[in-house]
């Protein structure tokens, strides 16, 4: 084994690892959010499709969502996120280990956005590679990051939530268009002196994957001449159902992993798909009125995987929750795929 292959977090010697050593803690230190710059609201849309800016409010609480410009990509949305998450937590790039990203739209695939990302930042030795979870990408990237930590191989990951929808969505469809948005959220997790996330609870069912997901595969398109797409396409209201009716008790799972019960919650930051199912959702959880519930929806939209670290950051700028307060995170998405775990907050 080189210096250079012994990880930041690792030891020399003839040990693989000692029982402690096996579990160390870890944290989100800091997070980082980086929205483009062209809001598009709900009016511009109504101009173009068949909708009104009722319509869209009434029924998911959006009034307006991000269009990346073209210099905007997956990966420099990505990088600019994760320097914000660097710069919070006061840590050099130097510092990381491994970056993970999670997106479900990087259409370029190999080399990994993660690779690039890194790239971007000017880490180097770093380990790189993504996640694909769609929009419960943050949360397993993030359980990934604590997995990672606990066992030794990295004291720092980057976990970089980058979404570019608007490459997958078909601008004529609108039960897609008025609902997904671009943007990234980054969160540097560190090891710690005590637990700061816990256990996930997951699952995924491959039955329900024309509920949402990519209609055509990239080979489709390039056999299929005149072929438009692959756009993502949903069928919202089954979708709606699904997730208010399940996912409450994988969110109380998530609770009572972490050792905790719902009175203890600061806040709750489901994934951000339409603020009418995370009314629904809070609701049926039975969550007490002390908490907060993350709305980033609004005004940023749906972005899949990095709706939840961009609610985090949003929740951080209000300075709405404590540092260190526990806030019960939930993702859910094409599929299907879902995961839940308590943070505490950084
Ligand atoms: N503007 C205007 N009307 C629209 C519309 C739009 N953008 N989209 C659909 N409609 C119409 C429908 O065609 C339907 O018309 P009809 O009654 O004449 O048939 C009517 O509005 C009601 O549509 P429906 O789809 O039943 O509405 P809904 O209340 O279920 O809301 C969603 C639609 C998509 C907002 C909602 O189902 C939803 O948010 N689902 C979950 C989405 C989600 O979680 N996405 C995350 C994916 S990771």
């Amino acid at each position: 084994m080189t210096a250079e292959s012994v990880p930041k977090g690792g030891t020399r010697g003839s040990r693989i690892a000692a029982g402690p050593r096996l579990a160390i803690p870890a944290r989100i230190l800091a997070v980082g959010a980086y929205r483009p710059g062209r809001g598009v609201a709900n009016a511009e849309l109504s101009r173009t499709l068949d909708t009104s800016d009722a319509w869209i409010v009434k029924r998911t609480g959006i009034r307006r969502r991000c269009a990346a410009s073209p210099g905007e990509t997956v990966v420099t949305m990505g990088a600019a996120a994760a320097e914000k998450a660097l710069a919070a937590a006061g840590r050099s790039v130097d510092a990381v280990d491994c970056v993970v990203a999670a997106t479900m739209s990087y259409t370029g695939q190999s080399p990994s956005a993660a690779v690039q990302i890194a790239r971007e930042l000017g880490a180097k030795r770093v380990g790189a590679f993504d996640v694909s979870a769609a929009c419960a990408g943050f949360n397993y990237a993030l359980d990934v990051a604590r997995s990672l930590i606990a066992g030794g191989s990295a004291r720092h990951v980057l976990v970089v939530a980058s979404e570019r929808m608007s490459d997958l969505i078909d601008p004529g469809d609108r039960t897609t268009a008025v609902i997904f948005s671009d943007g990234a959220g980054a969160a540097l997790v560190g090891a710690y002196g005590e637990p700061g996330i816990g256990p996930m609870t997951w699952g995924s069912d491959g039955s329900l994957a024309g509920v949402a997901g990519q209609d055509l595969t990239w080979a489709h398109f390039r056999d299929t001449p005149g072929c438009r797409g692959p756009y993502f396409r949903m069928r919202g209201p089954e979708l709606y159902r699904w997730a208010i009716s399940e996912m409450p008790a994988v969110a109380l799972r998530a609770v009572d992993a972490a050792g905790l019960d719902l009175a203890d919650l600061a806040a709750f930051v489901p994934h951000q798909a339409n603020l009418r199912m995370i009314e629904a959702i809070a609701d049926r959880l039975g969550l007490p009125g002390h908490v907060v519930v993350a709305r980033d929806v609004e005004d940023q939209g749906n972005t899949s995987a990095a709706s939840i670290p961009l609610a985090i950051s949003r929740l951080k700028e209000e300075c709405a929750v404590a540092s260190g307060a526990p806030a019960l995170l939930l993702g859910f998405g094409a599929g299907v795929a879902y995961g839940a775990q308590v943070i505490r907050l950084p």
